[in-house]
């Protein structure tokens, strides 16, 4: 049978808290500071998503390619405050497949 679903945009995108056993679903092009605030995940903020403070830094576990690619702003982000090959900006990164992250304070 062939698979309708190949090279589609997922309609919903599952976002994995790990360790903390917390998942969201949202809809495709949501932030994962968005998933987290809709389950009461505390990321760390400064900036309140703008994208300056570097805080809200996550590590993505499963589903890297289930991100959109970082725009000019995250990827100055990113090298301005050394995220690591498999980092993200929680508050800037969308979502769209299903994917797990995790910090160093949960
Ligand atoms: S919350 Fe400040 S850069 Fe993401």
């Amino acid at each position: 049978m062939k698979d309708r679903t190949a090279g589609k945009t997922p309609q919903t995108s599952a976002v994995e808290f790990v360790p903390l056993g917390k998942t969201k679903t949202v809809k495709p092009g949501a932030t994962i500071l968005a998933a987290a605030n809709q389950v009461s995940v505390p990321i760390g903020q400064s900036c309140n998503g703008d994208g300056v403070c570097g805080w809200c830094r996550v590590r993505v576990l499963r589903g890297h390619d289930h991100l959109l690619p970082p725009t000019a702003l995250e990827r100055k982000l990113m090298a301005d405050c050394s995220f690591g090959p498999d980092e993200r900006a929680a508050c800037l990164a969308r979502v769209h497949g299903d994917i797990a992250v995790t910090t160093t304070y949960w």
